[in-house]
């Protein structure tokens, strides 16, 4: 009998901390990999491991996602290979502290990453599988994205594009059988804050998610159809609520009159 699987997984930032993380329960569950980041040692260690452990086939594309040629590459790949079902966009950073003060060309290169990479690559993906007919894009964002006034105000800007990006296309894309899920870590145990600079040991251990089972509970979260999994919510009531009440804005939202409590008089009241 033929063998089947559930096909290949790209994932972008798989060097380490939550992209590597996916790699490994992504494999397990039977998918061939394609690992991108820019560390080419650090994917070839954790190819060959994984290809030991699992007997999945892994192919690293190292590419500064940054760069625009590295950009294409991967986007071109995501585009010309049809065994390509899976797409995890992990691949991301954030300076800490007040945004003012803070190195200009290091935000240039977050939004870079965070979010015209993402945008690329999640476009590129989302064009692909809705011709293929089905197909699974995971974005990573952030809870910062629902706490703006708590971090980097860049920061928090860049993750709020990822989790608006996803809502958007996953309304537009789901009839044609792409689906999408935007992944809210919060604190996780990553190389995420010693590349900021940072100390996470400085963070109360309540705080602060093991990669593994941030993984864990947002592949469970894919499984049960969730477009936005925030894997410490305690009540998915609480989300529900949240996003209910955006909906609740939407009738009045674009009106030809302005809010009474503006007092605007009315344009012949002007004349
Ligand atoms: N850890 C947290 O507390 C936390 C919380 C909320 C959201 N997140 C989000 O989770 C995602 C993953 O971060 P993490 O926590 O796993 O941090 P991490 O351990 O620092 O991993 C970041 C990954 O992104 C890759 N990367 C960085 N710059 C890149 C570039 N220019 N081109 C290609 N790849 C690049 C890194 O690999 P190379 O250096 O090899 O390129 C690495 O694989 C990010 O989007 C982050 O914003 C993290």
């Amino acid at each position: 009998m033929a063998e089947t699987h559930p096909g290949t997984a790209l994932v972008t930032g798989a060097s380490s901390g939550i992209g590597a993380t996916y790699a490994a329960h992504l494999a397990r569950r039977g998918h061939d990999l394609i690992l991108v980041a820019r560390d080419r040692s650090r994917l070839d260690a954790a190819a060959a491991r994984l290809q030991a452990e699992t007997g999945r086939r892994v192919e690293v594309l190292p590419a500064d996602l940054t760069a625009a040629a590295d950009l294409d590459a991967v986007a071109a790949r995501l585009s010309a290979d049809e065994a390509i079902r899976l797409v995890v966009n992990a691949a991301g950073f954030g300076p800490l502290g007040p945004v003012l003060g803070g190195p200009r060309s290091l935000y240039d290169d977050m939004v870079a990453l965070n979010v015209t990479a993402l945008q690329r690559l999640t476009l590129a993906a989302a064009e692909a599988f809705a011709a293929r007919g089905g197909g699974t894009i995971v974005n990573v964002g952030s809870v910062v994205a629902l706490a703006p006034e708590r971090f980097n105000a860049g920061y928090v800007a860049t993750k709020a594009f990822v989790l608006a990006l996803t809502q958007a296309l996953a309304s537009e894309l789901g009839p044609r059988g792409v689906r999408l899920q935007a992944v809210l870590p919060g604190i996780t145990r990553t190389e995420f804050f010693a590349r900021a600079g940072a100390d996470l040991s400085a963070i109360p251990p309540g705080m602060v998610m093991e990669a593994d089972d941030l993984v864990a509970a947002a592949l469970a979260g894919l499984d049960a159809g969730e477009g936005v999994t925030i894997p410490s919510l305690p009540d998915a009531g609480d989300w529900q609520a949240y996003e209910a009440a955006r909906q609740r804005l939407g009738p009045n939202l674009s009106l030809s009159v302005p809010a009474a409590r503006y007092a605007v008089p009315p344009v012949a009241a002007v004349a």
